[in-house]
């Protein structure tokens, strides 16, 4: 069954989904999010599978869109394989085989919060399946850097697995917000991340300078949710201001 959303606005067709309930991810009035379960039937796997994630989050993007006063729904796809969003607007889209998360803003929502950087925003999502077995040494090898890797604390097993997955997701969103502004690729040790989980906060620390905006030791904040057997993180740049008395351990 499909259901019309966007009223007032061109009509976009999804497919009936489970709707997440996860408090705001951001904490900005103007970012606007939306995570839902992908449907169970029919079960797809591969090139099919992929396809419909990306369809039904490219549906959810021109909702949102729509919903907040572009003109367009449609979100392009770079040669990166970045998603290109309408002037004005700024976005994310992470999925999993059984969650997906889309955010999108207004660019002067969050691109106001600070004077010396117009111009130099963006927003990144990631969702990840909780990591399990053998996975969780190799990603804790190949994507933490030292710092994080040395953190380790009287963890069960779970809480281990737990940690790695949000460091590891924590990097891809970070990647996604700031990609868009620097324009190049950098890597899993480019940035050492801290959690605070109890909070569910994330502080990201830049350890390369990504562009003259973005020098060594930029701290980016953002947000921590488990869900589903899944970790949700997101960052926002500039975010300097969403957390005050911010603490780690
Ligand atoms: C691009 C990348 C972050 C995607 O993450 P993922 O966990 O594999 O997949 P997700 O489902 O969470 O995200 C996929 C979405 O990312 C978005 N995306 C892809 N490339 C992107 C980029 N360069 N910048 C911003 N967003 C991008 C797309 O919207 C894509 O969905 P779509 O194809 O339906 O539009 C990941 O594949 C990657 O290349 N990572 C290496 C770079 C990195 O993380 N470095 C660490 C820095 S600390």
């Amino acid at each position: 069954m499909n259901v019309r959303v966007a009223p007032g606005a061109r009509d976009v067709c999804l497919p009936t989904v489970r709707e997440i309930a996860l408090p705001a991810l951001w904490g900005i009035p103007g970012i606007r999010q939306r995570i839902v379960a992908l449907p169970t039937e029919p079960v797809l796997t591969g090139e099919a599978a992929r396809e419909r994630e990306f369809r039904l989050g490219r549906a959810i993007a021109a909702q949102l869109l729509l919903e907040h006063g572009s003109a367009t729904g449609r979100v392009g796809v770079g040669l990166d394989r970045s998603p290109q969003w309408p002037p004005g607007f700024i976005g994310t889209i992470s999925h999993s085989p059984a969650l997906l998360g889309v955010a999108i803003a207004r660019r002067d929502a969050v691109e106001m919060r600070v004077a010396d950087a117009p111009g130099q925003c963006g927003i990144g999502i990631d969702i990840e399946p909780i990591i399990e077995g053998a996975a969780v040494e190799d990603i804790r090898r190949f994507c933490l850097c030292e710092e994080e890797r040395g953190v380790r604390r009287p963890l069960s097993s779970r809480e281990d697995a737990m940690t790695v997955t949000a460091i590891f997701s924590a990097k891809e969103a970070l990647f996604k917000c700031l990609y868009p502004i620097v324009g190049s690729f950098f890597d899993f040790c480019d940035v050492v991340i801290e959690l605070n989980l109890q909070a569910a906060e994330i502080r990201g620390q830049l350890k390369r300078a990504l562009s003259p905006e973005l020098p060594v030791g930029t701290r980016v904040l953002g947000r921590c949710r488990f869900i589903e057997q899944h970790v949700v993180t997101a960052f926002a740049w500039p975010s300097s201001a969403l957390f005050e008395n911010i603490t780690y351990l």
